[in-house]
């Protein structure tokens, strides 16, 4: 029998991962979480009910009493709030731009890894975050963590956004991205950073195509 692997990829926002995460999952068979769409939902949430989002407290008491489902379609993952479908709401740049504060509160944290722990136990699993080597699937076979300059990030971004329909500017997405990673990094809880058996990947001058093929590669190593 095939060994059915964990694969965790990591990294700062914009780097890639879910485009990479998706299609390793798509050639593998396995199942994609994309954990960023996770805290996105629930900060949509909190936004719709006008909750401070520094009240650690009652974000993580909404927390307990939400269902967030990932369910994969032919156009991507759809993301699910108590049951109904927010995909394109929870990428608007009012959540964006408050994501960050409310990943930040270490309940609601620890109430997310929960929940993820269990979506990845049974194995053949990618999953994308920001911790997940280091906190969620921490014996995974294989992890990676991936990132690209602050400059090559924004532009992909750019071009997401142009794809949607969505108008910003280079400059603004800069200060946007870099200011995410700062407060990613820097705080308390299970900050953004390297797990110590995890392999480091810079994308800034690889193609999607070359990435994928480098940890296709390694997946195949473990798997055998
Ligand atoms: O990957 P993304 O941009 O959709 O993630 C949204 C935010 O969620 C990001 O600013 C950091 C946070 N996040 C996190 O703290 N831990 C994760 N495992 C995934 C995302």
């Amino acid at each position: 029998m095939t060994k059915q692997i964990q694969i965790a990829i990591d990294g700062p926002a914009a780097a890639g991962k879910s485009t990479i995460a998706k299609k390793t999952a798509e050639l593998l068979g396995y199942t994609y979480v994309d954990t960023g769409a996770m805290y996105r939902a629930i900060t949509y949430k909190a936004i719709q009910l006008n909750i401070n989002l520094q009240d650690g407290e009652k974000l993580t008491n909404l927390l307990e009493q939400t269902t967030i489902e990932l369910k994969p379609s032919a156009t991507g993952q759809l993301v699910y709030l108590d049951g109904v479908e927010v995909t394109e709401q929870i990428r608007s740049t009012q959540v964006t731009s408050s994501v960050s504060e409310v990943a930040a509160h270490a309940n609601l944290r620890t109430e997310m890894v929960k929940r993820q722990i269990e979506m990845g136990k049974d194995g053949s699993i990618v999953m994308d975050g920001r911790d997940i080597g280091t906190h969620v699937l921490i014996n995974a076979e294989l992890k990676i963590f991936m990132s690209a300059s602050v400059e090559e990030r924004a532009n992909r971004r750019l071009l997401d956004n142009q794809q949607r329909g969505i108008k910003t500017s280079l400059e603004t997405l800069i200060e946007e991205i870099s200011l995410r990673d700062k407060m990613d990094s820097e705080r308390e809880a299970s900050p953004l950073i390297q797990a110590e058996d995890a392999i480091f990947i810079d994308t800034t001058s690889l193609t999607i195509e070359e990435v994928s093929e480098k940890i296709m590669q390694l997946a195949k190593e473990r798997i055998a």
